[in-house]
């Protein structure tokens, strides 16, 4: 089959397509006839060497986290799933990604059925922000109706999946963006659009109960000033540290709490988020879509850090 492969960790110029050997599902897993296979900032990170531990035993490596496709065969402790059906999922770590590629195993649950009204392509856009999105606000923050939310990035990945949970929920949600989304983020259901480049968030807004922070750095750190006390800050980019969070808990009474979607969304989160999309409160954007020949661009493109929504590769 075809697949995007990392020779040597060397950033995203190290990626080539390649012929490789199909995989084989293991007892408790699925190989997935890829359509659609979703990008994400980990993609071109771990090409740059992020969590390089987790490439020790694995160049040649393939990227790619989230899929939508066809069950092609099912390995023989499965039952959740047959031939045929249209799925979407995300590998979750120690995974290691694997689905910029004609195929692609996943076990069994980091699949669901693909929402009937989205497209392979929109449905690949939305496993790992539609979870990290979701799991943030509710099981990480809380957030409940008639809470204010501040969402750092919103017209990001993550960002424009949590703006329309929040939005969902009755949250009065405010987010940053530059000038060009502005419009785009009031149509999602912002409320309040802060311009990061010509306004400082903490003096636009009046406190919130919660913020979503898939900024981090300087952003994570004054994020504390605009949060009332007893609120909590979720941050996404990595682990904050120890001082700023006791700080931060100390001087604001403010909770930071940091987790991985790849490692600890429950199963079920998948669900939650196919059924928001099933009712129709929250939609994938998709602002571009590559060949898998065109990963490298796709990649390139990602790590700008100024992508509307998701980008998607089509195979
Ligand atoms: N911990 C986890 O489980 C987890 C899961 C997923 C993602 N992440 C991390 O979360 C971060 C966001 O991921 P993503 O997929 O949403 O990224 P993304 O789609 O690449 O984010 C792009 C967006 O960021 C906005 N942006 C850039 N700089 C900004 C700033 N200073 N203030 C406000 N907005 C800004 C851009 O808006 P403009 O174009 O308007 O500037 C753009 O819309 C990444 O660091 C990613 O690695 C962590």
């Amino acid at each position: 089959m075809h697949a995007i492969q990392l020779q040597d960790i060397g950033g995203i110029n190290a990626l080539t397509e390649a012929t490789v050997p199909r995989p084989e599902p293991d007892r408790d897993e699925v190989l997935v006839r890829v359509h659609a296979a979703g990008v994400n900032p980990l993609d071109w990170l771990v090409c740059r060497g992020t969590l390089p531990e987790l490439l020790d035993d694995s160049l040649p490596w393939i990227p790619g986290w989230d899929v939508s496709g066809v069950v092609e065969s099912v390995g023989p402790a499965v039952t959740a799933f047959e031939p045929g059906d249209a799925v979407y999922g995300m590998v979750r770590l120690p995974g290691v990604g694997g689905t910029f590629a004609e195929y692609a195993t996943l076990s069994v649950d980091e699949l669901a059925p693909k929402p009937e009204g989205l497209s392979h392509t929109e449905a690949a856009g939305v496993p790992m922000v539609g979870q990290t999105a979701y799991h943030a606000l509710f099981a990480e923050a809380g957030l409940e109706a008639g809470q204010r939310v501040l969402i750092h990035a919103a017209a990001g990945g993550v960002g424009h999946m949590a703006v329309q949970f929040a939005a969902d929920t009755d949250a009065h949600v405010v987010g940053t963006a530059s000038g060009r989304n502005a419009a785009y983020l009031r149509d999602l259901g912002v409320d309040e659009v802060i311009n990061y480049r010509t306004q400082q968030f903490e003096a636009a807004t009046e406190p919130v109960d919660v913020v979503l922070d898939a900024v981090g750095g300087a952003v994570l750190e004054r994020s504390a000033e605009v949060v009332r006390p007893g609120g909590t800050i979720v941050t996404l980019p990595e682990q904050p540290s120890d001082d700023l969070v006791e700080t931060v808990s100390h001087e604001h009474e403010v909770a930071v709490r940091f987790f991985s979607v790849t490692t600890d969304a429950a199963p079920a989160t998948l669900q939650r988020v196919t059924d928001h999309i099933e009712a129709g409160s929250v939609t994938p954007t998709i602002s571009e879509t590559y060949t898998l020949s065109e990963a490298q661009t796709a990649l390139a493109a990602s790590a700008t850090g100024h992508v509307r929504g998701k980008l998607v590769l089509t195979v």
